[in-house]
This record gives C-alpha cells, structure tokens and sequence, in this order.
C-alpha cells in the first residue's frame, strides 16, 4: 500500500483535526489547548512524547525498529490576531483570532503523519521526530525549541517542513532550491529635534521634516545600494510623532522592516541603514537613533533534501504535480533557524481549489484552504522521511505491506 492510500484511509480522522484547530486558534506562545490536543494525540498512538518544550512547544518521537539516522518533521501550532471572515461552519470560535496562515493544517498533517508512521515504527530504519512548535508568527518559536535541544537525544540529521501556499493548486508541491523565504529584520528609528511654536520653525529644528526625507531616502537602500538582481525590501510600517497642529515636537518615532534574501546583504543592511539615517538627520541639524534588530536568517533549502521530495513528489503524485518556483518569498519563515543547524528542505502545498477564497493570500480574514490537500500532504512527509532513512529502497520505498 502506498502512503498516498494509508493517508486516505484515515482521511476523516485528518479532517477532523483540522476543523478542531481551526475552531480553537491561539495566539503565538498560548497554544494551550492546542499542544493538550496534540499530546494526546501522540500518546494515544503510542508515540514517546514531551510536552512544555520552550513554553507550549510538544516534540514525539518514533524509534524505528531498527537503528539509522533520525529525521525530523517540523509543524508550526499558532493563529494570527485576525477577525475571522470565511463563514465556515467551523470558524474561529476565539473572537479576533484565526488560523489564516494555514497552521491548523499543518499541525494535522502532522498528526496523520505521525499515526501513520508510528503504525509501522517496527519497519521503521532509524527515528523520527515530530517538533510541533509554538510562536512562529512571531519568528521565535524555532529558535527557543532548538535551545530546548530538539534536535538532539537522537540527534537529528535532516528536517523538513511544509507550508499551505494558496497560489498553487491542491495536490501540487511547489518547491525550491536554495533561498525559499526571506530574511526579516526589524528597525526603530527615533529622530530628535528641537520642539517649539509652529509658527517660528528657524527657532527650532523640526524632526517631522526630517523624518519624511528620511522615510523617501530609504527609498534609495533598494534603488541605489543593492544590486538589482538581489531581492530586498524596506518599510517603514508605523510613524509617530506630534501632538498639535502647532506645535512643532522634539521626537519622531519611526518603525520598520527589512526583508533580504542574500546573506551577506542581511549583514551590510544595519550599515547602510544607520549611515543614511544618521546623515539625513545630521543634515538638518537633527539627531537620529537606530535600533536594528534581525529576527531571522533567510530560509535556504538544502539541494539534496530539494532533491528527495522532487523525487517523492514525482514518484508518488507524478511529475506533473511538482512545481519548481521561480522566486523566493518576501515572508519569512522561522524553520530557517533548523536549516542553519542541519540540511532541511520546506515545500509548498498547494491549497486552491474551485472556491474562489481559497486564493486568498495567506494573513487574509476571508482565506481558505482545499482539505484535499492534506493528504497530500502527510503522503508526501510520510514518504520523504521513510526514503530519507532508508535511501537504498528508492524510488519507491515500499516498507507497507
Ligand atoms: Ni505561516
């Protein structure tokens, strides 16, 4: 029997996760109930569980059979502070707060994956390990799990993780070689002036002025520093300064976000960023702060794991189905903190079908995501982590009898 058909049979059961977790989203680091569900879930299948892993963080474990090397499958657990607007019969039943990045199906691919596998752990050539993450929205969740040591006791060798991605077609795979998501860093700015009467500006120096030619001489970080060829985006997402039309104030506050795919770029930003900052305010006789902060690498998947699920992809739904994507995406994704530690590949499931909300983007109040997709999904994670172990079995790993 092939994964595909194991995943079918227990269908139903992978539905109902789903519907349960989009009912009942929490927000990142209170996944409460959510990691309960997921506990137990594991344990009712036997599965070696931890629970409380850097907060609400759950990580399973499944000792093969016999001895190998372990792989991991990564899903992350947490909603969005978003006001639900799909009018599914199972919507959000937690006011202003949504599964619209797709996490609740991740989890429960995750789940089928790990009831599947865990059935046939006998046959199994070395250990997978199940890292259901909390906080990914907030970037850090990754990071904490790994300080928590899961990928270590087994020691992990590979990882692999999959993302919903509404621009693809249910029972697609979309996949990339090197960078896939970008990195993201986070800027404060806080200019100075001098405040006084709005009527007298050569009396003081005016931090509003300075602030919007700094907020167009950002403009040229893109333009004129980068290379065309090299991907990066700045914005500033926030001002705030003033409190009367004629007062001029001593301070604005500025914050914004850089997005960048190449690394060494990531490490040039904070010194393109201060310079043209700090001179434009320097400028016009003002002073300004930079608080640059970077929150994650950029995601970039290793070529021999892009490798193994190109070959799970054709082999199990086809050539047809498996997509190389042009571009990497602007977002970032949090799995990058694995895939600096060991080779990890994310893939892209496809999750548009005939409705038309399901091509929302993603972080959209009214998007919704195909259930055929899921057991694509657990197909695919199951296959590429059985074939990751026991490679010498390829092209088709057929451990189920
Ligand atoms: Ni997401």
């Amino acid at each position: 029997m092939s994964f595909l058909q194991l995943s079918e049979e227990i269908k139903d059961k992978i539905i109902g996760f789903r519907r349960h977790l989009h009912q009942y989203p929490e927000l990142s680091f209170l996944e409460y109930r959510t990691a309960e569900f997921v506990a137990d879930i594991l344990e009712e299948y036997e599965i070696d569980v931890e629970r409380n892993v850097a907060g609400t963080g759950v990580v399973g474990t499944i000792i093969g059979g016999q001895p190998g090397r372990t792989i991991a499958l990564r899903a992350d657990m947490d909603a969005l502070p978003i006001e639900e607007n799909t009018r599914l019969s199972f919507s959000s039943s937690n006011a202003g707060v949504m599964h619209a990045c797709g996490h609740d199906f991740h989890t429960s691919i995750l789940l089928g994956t790990a009831i599947i596998l865990s059935k046939h752990k006998d046959q199994l050539k070395g250990n997978i390990k199940l890292i259901f993450q909390p906080g990914e929205e907030k970037l850090t969740g990754a990071k904490k799990m790994i300080e928590a040591g899961v990928l270590h006791n087994p020691n992990v060798d590979a990882i692999i993780a999959l993302h919903c991605w509404p621009e693809l077609p249910a029972g697609v795979v979309g996949v990339r070689k090197g960078p896939i998501t970008a990195a993201a860093d986070f800027l404060e700015i806080t200019i100075k002036g001098k405040s006084g009467h709005a009527a007298h500006p050569h009396k003081c120096v005016d931090p509003i002025v300075i602030a919007g030619h700094v907020v167009s001489a950002l403009q040229t970080v893109v333009s004129r520093e980068i290379a065309p060829t090299d991907p990066a985006v700045v914005t500033i997402g926030k001002i705030n300064g003033g409190t009367a039309s004629n007062v001029i104030p001593s301070s604005v506050h500025l914050s914004g976000m850089i997005r960048t795919v190449n690394p060494d770029l990531q490490k040039r930003m904070p010194e393109i960023i201060e310079r043209i900052v700090c001179k434009s305010a320097e400028s016009m006789n003002g002073e300004a702060e930079v608080r640059y902060t970077s929150a994650t690498p950029p995601l970039i998947c290793n070529d021999g794991m892009v490798a193994l699920i190109d070959n799970v992809v054709t082999d199990l739904l086809g050539g047809d189905q498996l997509v190389y994507l042009e571009n990497p995406s602007l977002g970032s994704e949090d799995f990058s903190f694995y895939a600096n530690e060991i080779p990890g590949v994310l893939f892209r499931l496809g999750t548009h079908n005939e409705r038309e909300d399901s091509r929302f983007p993603l972080h959209n109040s009214r998007v919704t995501f195909a259930e055929e997709a899921l057991t694509t999904g657990v197909a695919v994670m199951c296959e590429a982590a059985v074939r990751y172990l026991s490679p010498k079995k390829s092209p088709m790993v057929n451990i189920i009898d």
